[in-house]
C-alpha cells in the first residue's frame, strides 16, 4: 500500500499526521519514502502542520532523526560574518539559513512562542540541539536565554511583552533598556542587579552581531566608536549605568559592587569564553571609563552615596591591579597626600567642564582609567566624605568644583558652613573630636602636601586651596572657643612651640569669641551661658591676654555691668526680657539704668550700685562712640565720661526719687552728690534739671516721712521749703544762664513761701512758749513734758543727727545745734530771765527777732552763693540785699 501511493498522497499524509500530532506514524512513513519525504520538506511540514502546543519532547526523535540526514551547515569564518538578517519575515542567523534543522528549530521557536505563548518550553527543544551548530547555541544564549530569564526566572510579575521574535529584532539600545527595566527598580531587588547584569546582558552580548553596526543605526555605532574596535551594544549598557548613576544611584553602586564587567558572565550551561583578548581588553577599559564616570555623576551628598563612589573607586582600582585605596572611615583619618604630576593639570576649569560633559568620551582625562583618575576620584570623594560626615553634605561633583575652579568665595563659605556644623551635629565635648576635626580642615586645604612635602614650593591644591592657613585656624578656634574646648584651644594656640597664629590674631579671635558669646548671652547672669562662656574665654588665654591686657579689662568691665543688671526686673519691649547684647547695641545703653529705676520700685535707693554700673558701661568702651545726641559736649576722655556718666545716673536717681515722692532721698542726693560734684569746668544737662526738679518739689499726703529725724524734727514746712531752696540754689549754680530766670522764678516763690511759714511759726511758738513756761514750772526738773507740748516745743529745738555738710546745710545745722543748747539751758533755768544774756546769737531766737535773724542768715546764705556764683547775671547785686534788710 504504502509503494503505491504517488509523492503528493505522501505529502498529503504526512501534512494530516503532523497536524494530528500523530508523530510515530510520521516517522514511519519518512521511512517508507525517504525520496519523497526528505528532511526540508518534512521540517517545513513539521513547521507549518504541527501543532505549537505539542510538547517538543513528542517531535525530538524525528528531528534528531532528520538532522542526522541534513547535510551539516558550515562554521562561520570570523565573528564579523555572523550577522543576523529577515528571511520570509523571519530573522535567523545567516549561517541558519544554509541548515534546514537550524532554520526549523529557529522557525519553531518563534512559533511556539508567538501562538502558544510557551517561551518557558522552548529549552526543551533547543537544548538537544546545541551542538548540532553554532548558530544554534549563539542564537540560544543570546537571545532566547535573557529573554527567558527576565521573563520566567528573574520577573515573571513583570515580563517584557515583546515575542522573543520581535524581542531579537529590537535595536540594541531597546533591548537594553527592556531587559533592565526592573532592575534595581524596587529596593528588594538591589541584590540581584548584578545576577541581572551577569545573566541578562552578559548573554545578550554573547553575539557577533552586537559588535557590528548593520543592525544598528549607523550614527550610533559611529558616534562612540574608538579605535579599530567598537561594540555599540556595550556602549549602551555602559549608557545605562551612567543613567542609573545619575538618577538612581544605588542601582549604579550595587552594579559595580556586584558585577566585575564584560568578564562575569552567567551563561547559564550553554557556552563559555569566546571574546579575543582585544575586545574583551576594549570592553573592560569602556566599563572602567563608565564606573569612573558614574562616580562623578552621583549626585547625592551622603555617607552611603559617597561610600558608594569610594566603592566604585575601589573596583576600578582592583581591576586595573592598582593598590586598593582605603575606605572612607579609614582614609579620612589617614589623609593621604595627594600630588598631581608635573605635567598634568588637573586643577582648572577644563576639569570641571570635564566632570559635567563627555564622561565617556576617551578624550576625558578624569574617567581614563588609569591611576592619576582613580586616585583624584578617591581624594575628591574623600573630601566630600569630610564635609558631609560632618554635617554639611558635599557630593562629588561639588568637591569638584570647589578644588578645580578654586573660587575663594565658595570655598570660603563651604568652610565656613562645613565648621559650623561640626559644632552643631558632632560629639561637641569631646576633645578628639575637634583635634581630628581641625586636622581634616587642614587637609582639605592642601590634601596633605604641606605636611607630605615640606611647605616649600608646593601648589597647594584642594577643595580649601584658596583659603589662607590663617584663616581656616582662626575658625577653628572660634570653633574650639564657641564649643567650649578651651584648655584644647590654649594648647593649640598658646602652649604649643608651632603657634598657629600670631599673637595678635590670637588676641583679636578671642575678644572676638568673647563677645559672640557674650552677645548671644539670653540671661545677664554671669554665671550662666553666655556670660560665662564669655568669662571662661577672655580667661582662657593667660599669657595672649592676661587680667592687665585692656580688652581683658574692657570685657571684665562689661561683664560686672551686665551682672549687675541682672539684680533688678528689666523689660525693654514689651515682654522681652532683657538681654546682655542689647547693652551693646544700644545707642544709649545708659538710659536702661532709666529703665531699672522706673521698673524697680526704690531701686534709687542702689544709687552707688548704679553709678557703679554706670562705670563699668564707661569701662567697657560702650559710651566710647559719644554719640552726639547724647551731649552737647565733647567728651575727651574715659574720666570725662566718668563724671558725665556719674552725673547723669545721679539725676536719674533724684528723679525716680521725686517720682516715688521720697523727697527726703531726692534732696540728699542733690546737697550730698548733684551740689557737691558741681564742677563749672565740666557741665551737664542732667544734674542742674534734677536739682531744679527736687527744688519744684511740693510736699503731699504721699510723700515719704522724712526717717533720719524722726518725730522730734522741727516744723516739717519750713525744713521743707529750706531743703527746696536749698535745691533750688545748687541748681542756679550749675545750670547754664539760660535756664537761669526759670530757676530763680522759683527760688523767690519758695522763699516767699518759706517767709510766710517762719512768720507763722514764730507767732506759734512765742504761744507755746509762753504756756509751755507756766506749765512747766510747777513740775520743775521734771524733763518729760506732756506729749503735745512737748511735740511742738522741741520740734524746732531738737539736734539733727545727720547733719548735712553743705553750706547751707552748715549754718542750719549750727542754729539747731545752738537750739538744742538753749532748750537744755533754758529748762534749767526755768526763770527764763537769761533769754538775751548768752553771747550765742543762737540763744536770742526765742526772742523772735533773733529768729528772723536767723532766717535772713539762710536766706543770705543762698542768695550769697547765687550773688557770688553768676547772680550778677540777673542784676542781683548783694548791695541790693543789704538796702532791703535795712
Ligand atoms: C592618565 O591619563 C591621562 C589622560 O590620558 C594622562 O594625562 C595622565 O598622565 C595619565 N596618568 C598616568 C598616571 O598615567
Ligand atoms: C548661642 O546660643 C544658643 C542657645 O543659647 C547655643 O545653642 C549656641 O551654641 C550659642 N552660640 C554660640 C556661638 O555661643
Ligand atoms: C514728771 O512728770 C510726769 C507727769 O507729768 C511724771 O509721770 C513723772 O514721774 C515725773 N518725772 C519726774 C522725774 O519727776
Ligand atoms: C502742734 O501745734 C499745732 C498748732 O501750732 C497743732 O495743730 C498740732 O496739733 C500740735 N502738735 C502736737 C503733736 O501737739
Ligand atoms: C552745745 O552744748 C554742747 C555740750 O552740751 C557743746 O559741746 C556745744 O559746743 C554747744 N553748742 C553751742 C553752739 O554752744
Amino acid at each position: 500500500m504504502a509503494a503505491s501511493l504517488s509523492p503528493p498522497r505522501v505529502l498529503l499524509l504526512a501534512v494530516h499526521f503532523a497536524a494530528k500530532s500523530d508523530i510515530q506514524s510520521l516517522i514511519a512513513l519518512v521511512a517508507h519514502h525517504p525520496n519523497v519525504l526528505r528532511p526540508e520538506l518534512i521540517l517545513r511540514v513539521l513547521l507549518t502542520c504541527l501543532p505549537e502546543t505539542l510538547p517538543s519532547s513528542e517531535y525530538l526523535d524525528l528531528t534528531r532523526l532528520l538532522s542526522r540526514t541534513s547535510p551539516m551547515p558550515r562554521p562561520p569564518k570570523r565573528p564579523g560574518a555572523s550577522i543576523f538578517c529577515l528571511l520570509h519575515g523571519t530573522i535567523a542567523p545567516r549561517e541558519a539559513l544554509q541548515d534546514p534543522v537550524s532554520l526549523f528549530l529557529i522557525r519553531r521557536a518563534h512559533r511556539v512562542d508567538q501562538e502558544a505563548g510557551l517561551l518557558a518550553q522552548l529549552p526543551n527543544l533547543i537544548v538537544p540541539f546545541l551542538q548540532h551548530a553554532p548558530c544554534i547555541r549563539t542564537w540560544m544564549i543570546s537571545a532566547m536565554l535573557p529573554l527567558l530569564r527576565r521573563n520566567y526566572e528573574y520577573y515573571p510579575h513583570d515580563p517584557i511583552t515583546q515575542t522573543l521574535e520581535s524581542f531579537e529584532r529590537l535595536d540594541s539600545r531597546t533591548a537594553v533598556a527592556l531587559l533592565l527595566s526592573q532592575t534595581g527598580v524596587r529596593e528588594e531587588d538591589l541584590p540581584h542587579v548584578g545576577r541581572d547584569l551577569r545573566g541578562l546582558i552578559g548573554p545578550w552580548l554573547y553575539n557577533n552581531a552586537r559588535w557590528s553596526s548593520s543592525i544598528e543605526k549607523p550614527g550610533a555605532a559611529e558616534s562612540s566608536s574608538a579605535g579599530p574596535v567598537s561594540c555599540p551594544a556595550w556602549e549602551h549598557v555602559l549608557e545605562w549605568l551612567t543613567t542609573q548613576a545619575a538618577v538612581s544611584w544605588k542601582v549604579a553602586v550595587k552594579a559595580f559592587d556586584q558585577w566585575d564587567g564584560p568578564n562575569d558572565v552567567d551563561l547559564g550551561d550553554y557556552g563559555s569564553e569566546w571574546l579575543g583578548d582585544e575586545e574583551q581588553g576594549f570592553l573592560e577599559r569602556r566599563f572602567a571609563r563608565a564606573a569612573l564616570a558614574s562616580a562623578y555623576l552621583i549626585p547625592e551628598a551622603s555617607i552611603e552615596a559617597l561610600s558608594g563612589v569610594n566603592s566604585i573607586v575601589t573596583k576600578i582600582m582592583s581591576l586595573l591591579d592598582q593598590d586598593p585605596c582605603p575606605t572612607l572611615q579609614v582614609a579620612s583619618s589617614l589623609l593621604p597626600p595627594f600630588t598631581e604630576l608635573e605635567n598634568e593639570n588637573l586643577i582648572s576649569a577644563r576639569s570641571a567642564s570635564l566632570m559635567r560633559n563627555d564622561l565617556l568620551e576617551e578624550s576625558n582625562y578624569l574617567t581614563t582609567p588609569n591611576r592619576t583618575a582613580t586616585h583624584l576620584l578617591h581624594v575628591l570623594t574623600l573630601s566630600a566624605f569630610i564635609l558631609t560626615k560632618a554635617g554639611a553634605p558635599c557630593s562629588v561633583r561639588r568637591a569638584g568644583e570647589l578644588a578645580f575652579l578654586q573660587d575663594e568665595r565658595e570655598q570660603k563659605a563651604e568652610a565656613i558652613r562645613l565648621i559650623h556644623s561640626l559644632g552643631t551635629n558632632g560629639p561637641k565635648n569631646d576633645d578628639k573630636y575637634w583635634i581630628r576635626a581641625r586636622n581634616e580642615i587642614l587637609w582639605l586645604r592642601d590634601w596633605g602636601a604641606e605636611e607630605a612635602f615640606g611647605s616649600s614650593d608646593i601648589r597647594v591644591h584642594g577643595i580649601f586651596g584658596r583659603l589662607k592657613r590663617d584663616f581656616l585656624e582662626v575658625e577653628c578656634l572660634k570653633a574650639f572657643l564657641a564649643n567650649t574646648r578651651y584648655s584644647l584651644a590654649r594648647s593649640i594656640y598658646e602652649d604649643s612651640p608651632e603657634k598657629p597664629l600670631t599673637e595678635g590674631v590670637l588676641q583679636d579671635t578671642v575678644v572676638g569669641a568673647a563677645m559672640e558669646a557674650y552677645d548671644n548671652a539670653s540671661n545677664p547672669h554671669r554665671g550662666r551661658g553666655g556670660l560665662l562662656k564669655c568669662d571662661d574665654i577672655i580667661h582662657a588665654f593667660p599669657e595672649a591676654l592676661a587680667e592687665t591686657h585692656p580688652e581683658s579689662k574692657r570685657i571684665e568691665a562689661l561683664l560686672r555691668a551686665t551682672h549687675a543688671l541682672s539684680e533688678y526686673r528689666l523689660v525693654l519691649k514689651k515682654g522681652e526680657p532683657f538681654t546682655p547684647v542689647v547693652l551693646r547695641v544700644h545707642t544709649d545703653p545708659i538710659s536702661i539704668i532709666g529703665k531699672v529705676l522706673e521698673q524697680n520700685p526704690k531701686s534709687y535707693t542702689n544709687i552707688q550700685d548704679l553709678l557703679d554700673i554706670g562705670s563699668n558701661l564707661v569701662d567697657a568702651g560702650l559710651l566710647a562712640g559719644d554719640k552726639p545726641s547724647q551731649s552737647k559736649l565733647k567728651l575727651r576722655t574715659t574720666s570725662d565720661h566718668h563724671i558725665a556718666t556719674q552725673r547723669r545716673i545721679t539725676a536719674m536717681c533724684v528723679d525716680a526719687a521725686l517720682t516715688e515722692d521720697d523727697f527726703e532721698t531726692a534732696y540728699s542726693y542733690v546737697v550730698n552728690r548733684v551740689a557737691s560734684d558741681a564742677d563749672p569746668q565740666i557741665t551737664d544737662e542732667y544734674s542742674w534739671k534734677a536739682a531744679l526738679q527736687a527744688g519744684k518739689y511740693r510736699r503731699t499726703a504721699r510723700t515719704v516721712k522724712p526717717t533720719h529725724i524722726g518725730t522730734a524734727s522741727g516744723n516739717l514746712d519750713i525744713r521743707h521749703l529750706e531743703q527746696r531752696i536749698e535745691c533750688l540754689s545748687a541748681a542756679v549754680r550749675i545750670a547754664p544762664p539760660a535756664t537761669l530766670q526759670e530757676i530763680l522764678n522759683v527760688f523767690r516763690k519758695c522763699e516767699e513761701e518759706l517767709n510766710a511759714a517762719v512768720k507763722t511759726e514764730e507767732a506759734q511758738e512765742l504761744a507755746w512758749d509762753d504756756r509751755g513756761d507756766v506749765q512747766a514750772m510747777p513740775g520743775a526738773f521734771n524733763s518729760t513734758v506732756p506729749a503735745g507740748v512737748s511735740k511742738n516745743v522741741t520740734r524746732s529745738s531738737r539736734h539733727v543727727e545727720e547733719a548735712p555738710m553743705s553750706l547751707f546745710d552748715l549754718s542750719r545745722a549750727s542754729m539747731a545745734r545752738a537750739q538744742h543748747n538753749f532748750s537744755a539751758l533754758s529748762s534749767l533755768q526755768r526763770s527764763g530771765q537769761s533769754r538775751a544774756s548768752d553771747a550765742d546769737g543762737g540763744l536770742d531766737e526765742l526772742s523772735g527777732q533773733p529768729r528772723v535773724r536767723k532766717r535772713d542768715q539762710l536766706r543770705e546764705a543762698a542768695v550769697g552763693t547765687l550773688a557770688s556764683g553768676v547772680g550778677w547775671l540777673i542784676g542781683a547785686q548783694p548791695v541790693d540785699r543789704g538796702q532791703e534788710r535795712e
